[in-house]
């Protein structure tokens, strides 16, 4: 069994990859947060003698790098961005070329696009504005330079929901993304804030593509599949297709979950896109993937679960106020 290394495994996305993955594959991982799990080791990138020392020993075959400064917030030092991004993935992609690791598969995002009013193909201008996506691109850029080492990068849209078995979601705080902060703001009927109702789309509000953690999960094993078998390095767009206004999510959740929700809409924040699209004609063809799970009915369903859970073992989720 092939032996997989996720960086940034106690996040949100890496904590339900090591659980979906554990089952077909001998996973570990690596996080600079401390995890109860034994295969998750204490270990920041940035030291890359502590790196070294456990991929020597643990050999893995291909690394899912995961781990990033990944809030979006450009009032938080460009230093952390710039550390946690591009020195992290610098100090990994040196020490897997020493002990001769070939295969990385990296989480990019789809922030690095010029917004647009049509669908985002891997072609489309990027044009990433704050530091996040910035260096996210550096990233890839550097990880394309590799000759010795294959890569799969990854532009995700917006992730979210949860897994059902067993129940995780993400518990990372503050919170900043939107369907986790409306689900949890409708259940404890707190007031939701909409940035902008004036953009240039049908009801004035953003519109963006939701994809859901299972389906992200899913075209992370599918690329793992897809390096074994073809070796060939790739960049994907990986979304659901399909945009969805901030209207018509909070109608969703008016008519299904809380018809009293408390909406307040407030002004546009900076860089924010009118439309962000995924466009899935590359990855349907080579990887031969496309998602299943990324209704919004299963979307904010699994959510539910998941805020409820986050109840039940009394955690609770702080927002981030922009105002
Ligand atoms: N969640 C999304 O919607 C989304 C969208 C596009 C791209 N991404 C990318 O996917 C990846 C995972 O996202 P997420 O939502 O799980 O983020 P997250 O913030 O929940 O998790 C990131 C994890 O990386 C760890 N980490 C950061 N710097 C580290 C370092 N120097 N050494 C070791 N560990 C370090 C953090 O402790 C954290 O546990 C990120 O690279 C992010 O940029 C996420």
């Amino acid at each position: 069994m092939d032996k997989i290394l996720i960086t940034g495994a106690e996040g949100y996305i890496g904590k339900c990859l090591f659980y979906f993955l554990k089952k077909k594959f001998n996973v570990i991982g690596i996080d600079k947060k401390k995890s109860l799990e034994k295969k998750i080791f204490y270990c920041n990138i940035l030291n890359q003698k502590k790196l070294a020392l456990i991929l020597e020993r643990e050999r893995p075959k291909i690394i899912v790098h995961l781990a990033a400064q990944s809030l979006v917030d450009d009032t938080i030092n460009i230093k952390k961005y710039y550390d946690n991004n591009v020195l992290a993935t610098n100090t990994l992609l040196k020490v897997m070329k020493n002990q001769n690791i070939k295969k990385i598969i990296f989480s990019s995002t789809a922030t690095v696009y010029n917004q647009s009013s049509r669908l985002l193909t891997e072609k489309s201008k990027v044009k990433p504005l704050s530091s996040y996506a910035k260096t996210k691109l550096v990233c890839e850029n550097n990880i394309k330079k590799q000759k010795k080492i294959k890569s799969i990068i990854l532009r995700f849209f917006n992730v979210c929901s949860a897994l059902n078995k067993p129940i995780i979601g993400a518990s990372n705080n503050p919170i900043t993304h939107f369907i986790p902060t409306v689900v949890y703001k409708a259940i404890y009927n707190k007031k939701i804030y909409i940035y902008g109702n004036d953009y240039s789309t049908p009801d004035g509000t953003c519109i963006r593509d939701y994809i859901h953690i299972l389906d992200i999960c899913d075209v992370i094993e599918k690329s793992i599949k897809h390096l074994n078998e073809n070796n060939k390095s790739r960049i994907f767009n990986i979304g659901n297709n399909r945009g969805l206004s901030n209207k018509e999510i909070i109608n969703y959740i008016k008519k299904y979950i809380n018809p009293k929700i408390n909406i307040s809409y407030v002004h546009r924040r900076n860089g924010d896109a009118s439309k962000l699209v995924c466009s899935l004609i590359k990855v349907k063809s080579l990887l031969k993937w496309k998602p299943k799970h990324s209704n919004l009915k299963k979307i904010l369903n699994d959510e539910l679960n998941w805020v409820k859970k986050l109840k039940r073992i009394g955690l609770k989720r702080r927002f981030k106020n922009y105002l």
